[in-house]
């Protein structure tokens, strides 16, 4: 069958931990799969402040709403990102000599066509190697891409970014792209793990090219976060459809509203579930029940805001030396390239 040879950007050691799963997609095999994802979801439930994992946010329903948003028009981080892109991704590319592109947490790879778009007019070819959680959004990928760009070599990885990250053959000239400010979405503690483990798996030659949303006025961020449509609201209360059916417990949707606001201390909106009513959730499969207070809150996602300075520094002191910084005339949003030094 077309499109079966193991992957050549994963390194040898790596390559038995992956299996062939679509023509040109690999998914990462896990062995460590939660044994009871209720547990994990109480832990962070009784935490304080209560929480939870984002991963939860993108079930199906969860991934079209966020599409959705994405289109909004209060919600300018995609379109800012990417008019960003388009105009500068030839002095991107010519900053980075790669031969492989890595896309973390790729979706669709919409904004990443100008990179390759421009890999291929400066350099004819090469690998594009996305990683993702949503075999969906790599096979959308694959196929736009094998028809628009069939000099490009497609790699789709199916996993989480830390699996895909530390298969990538480090003696590969790799420009790693994580865009859309998905960054901002790691709590402090999960920033220095994730960057610690990028650049331990990163070889001389590579690159990070960081798409991050920066320090602005309040009334732009919380209108980004709070549409007059609602999308955003029923995106984040989502979670708990997600996580009844998950888990067969009973959260009601009725009983709860959305609340966001920009926390300046903290330089990051903060996205909240609120109880209108204390209800008690059951959990099945484990006999332990949650109570959650009238007025409760639980954070359901973060979204820090960045000035690019400052993250900068913060990447030099992971090893990632500054090589360039392209914004938008309103300086709304930066893409920080970096190289590994
Ligand atoms: N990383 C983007 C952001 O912070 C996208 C995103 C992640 C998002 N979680 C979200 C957008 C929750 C709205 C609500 O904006």
């Amino acid at each position: 069958m077309q499109g079966q040879d193991k992957p050549h950007i994963l390194s040898p050691s790596r390559q038995d931990l992956w299996r062939f799963t679509e023509s040109h997609i690999w998914t990462f095999d896990t062995n460590h799969a939660d044994p009871d994802p209720a547990l994990s979801i109480l832990r962070t439930l009784l935490d304080q402040p209560r929480w939870l994992e984002a991963h939860l946010l993108y079930d199906e329903r969860g991934s079209q709403l966020f599409e959705q948003i994405c289109e909004l028009p209060e919600y300018y981080l995609t379109r800012t990102e990417n008019s960003i892109i388009a105009e500068q991704a030839g002095q991107m590319i010519a900053a980075a000599p790669v031969e492989c592109i890595v896309e973390l947490g790729a979706g669709t790879s919409k904004k990443t066509m100008h990179l390759l778009r421009e890999q291929v007019r400066q350099r004819e070819g090469g690998t594009f190697a996305p990683i993702d959680v949503s075999l969906t959004g790599l096979i959308v990928s694959r196929d736009i891409l094998r028809q628009q760009f069939p000099q490009l070599k497609f790699q789709g990885l199916h996993a989480r970014y830390e699996e895909g990250i530390s298969s990538i053959e480090k003696d590969l000239p790799t420009l790693f792209a994580f865009l859309g400010s998905t960054v901002g979405n790691f709590t402090h503690s999960e920033f220095v793990r994730f960057f610690r483990h990028l650049s331990d798996s990163m070889g001389p030659k590579d690159f990070l090219l960081l798409g991050a949303d920066r320090v602005k006025e309040v009334e732009v961020l919380e209108k980004a976060y709070n549409d007059s449509r609602g999308v955003t609201a029923d995106f984040i209360l989502n979670v708990f459809q997600n996580i009844n059916r998950q888990l067969g417990s009973d959260f009601d949707l009725r009983k709860m509203r959305y609340y966001s606001w920009y926390n300046p201390e903290w330089q990051q909106v903060e996205m909240y579930a609120i109880s209108t009513a204390t209800q008690e959730i059951h959990f099945p499969t484990l006999s332990i029940s949650f109570v959650w207070e009238k007025e409760d809150r639980i954070l359901v996602e973060i979204s820090r805001k960045f000035e690019p300075t400052r993250l900068q520094q913060q990447l030099q002191c992971f090893g990632l030396k500054p090589v360039a910084h392209f914004t938008d005339p309103k300086e709304w949003f930066s893409l920080l390239l970096s190289k590994k030094s």
